[in-house]
């Protein structure tokens, strides 16, 4: 074990690597996730794709490239990849090189995300995170956090109902729905009674339902249900692993109410209210340390079946990293 966490690895699944407003046709970004240097763009024609950040020709950094209709060309010598990331034109005469091959990576965009899948060994994706029904949601509210965290810390929150109390101040949490898992899905659920102080109502008290839907560990969707206000929320946590110890955390929110004029109003209580409990959580995240063996008490949570669910994401640690490996991927799963 090195490092802070006793994990082999970067976890497989789908992440969501960008919220679809990052990226308008045109835009060329360079970003640092898994571990690696990666460029994100999206073509003329609105597709989106990710690569590996250096150009296979002579190596140069391609976040200072540009789109040109529906290919990448490079700053550097102005050779041009496609969606596949095969070089399909230079500017000199005589054609691509074949072995100008840029590594590109598995992505989707889906409900206003950008979601890329991660595998040490590059085993292709035998699930996906289901593509949600919007029609009535409003849209989607997001902001991004850097934290010195871990998807296995942020995901574990989600059925961590021991702390709900002493950190979020939520009454009488209860669990209507215990730990569930079929494969790479998970869900529980619970419910609160809350004060409606974040809409000026302080002694009024309403119940509040969480279903909890998480994908591996890049994707957890909270769904809120607020019966006696008619409102209905959707709560995303999606943290991305910049390297083994560190995360870009993105909140994602939407609403939806029956009066539609209530719509952009609600989105901002329920949206400032989960960015106030995740800010609430971060401090915690950064600094804990994480117990293989924690002393579990009754009324904690469904931590043990979320952790023996979770460990089918982890490499084996038996199994090295395939192919011409950096030193920094070697770094990464060297146990
Ligand atoms: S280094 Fe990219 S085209 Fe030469
Ligand atoms: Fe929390």
């Amino acid at each position: 074990m090195t490092g802070r966490y006793p994990f082999s690895g970067i976890p497989s699944g789908w992440y969501v690597i960008a919220a679809s407003d990052e990226l308008r046709p045109g835009d060329v970004v360079g970003r640092r996730y898994f571990g690696r240097d990666l460029v994100l763009y999206r073509t003329m024609s609105g597709r989106v794709a990710t690569v590996d950040a250096t150009c296979p020709h002579m190596g140069a950094h391609l976040e200072g490239g540009r789109v040109a209709g529906e290919t990448l060309r490079c700053p550097f010598h102005g050779f041009e990849f496609d969606l596949d990331g095969a070089c399909v034109r230079t500017p000199y005469a005589q054609g691509a090189p074949a072995r100008a091959q840029l590594r590109t990576w598995r992505v989707r965009e889906q409900d206003g995300l950008v979601l890329c899948w991660w595998d040490v060994h590059d085993k292709p994706p035998e699930w996906s995170v289901p593509e949600l029904d919007l029609a009535g949601w409003g849209g989607l509210g997001v902001h991004r956090y850097r934290i010195a965290s871990h998807p296995q810390e942020t995901t574990e929150n989600s059925i961590d109902y021991g702390h709900f109390t002493s950190v979020h101040s939520f009454p009488n949490a209860e669990m209507t729905r215990p730990v569930e898992t079929d494969g790479p899905h998970l869900q529980s659920g619970y419910a609160i009674t809350a004060t409606l102080g974040a809409i000026g109502l302080p002694r009024a008290r309403v119940r509040v339902a969480f279903e909890v839907d998480v994908w591996g560990l890049g994707y957890s969707l909270v769904n809120l249900h607020m019966a006696g206000l008619g409102l209905r929320g959707r709560l995303f946590v999606l943290p991305v692993p910049i390297d083994e110890e560190h995360i870009e955390l993105r909140l994602a929110s939407r609403a939806r109410h029956p009066i539609p004029g209530l719509g952009p109003l609600l989105r901002r209580v329920v949206h400032g209210q989960f960015r106030q409990e995740v800010e609430q959580d971060i401090p915690i995240w950064e600094k804990k340390t994480y117990l293989e063996r924690p002393a579990l008490a009754p009324g904690d949570g469904p931590i043990s079946e979320y952790r023996r669910w979770a460990r089918q994401f982890y490499p084996d640690p038996s199994s090295p990293a395939p192919g011409a490996d950096s030193s920094r991927q070697q770094r990464l799963h060297t146990p």
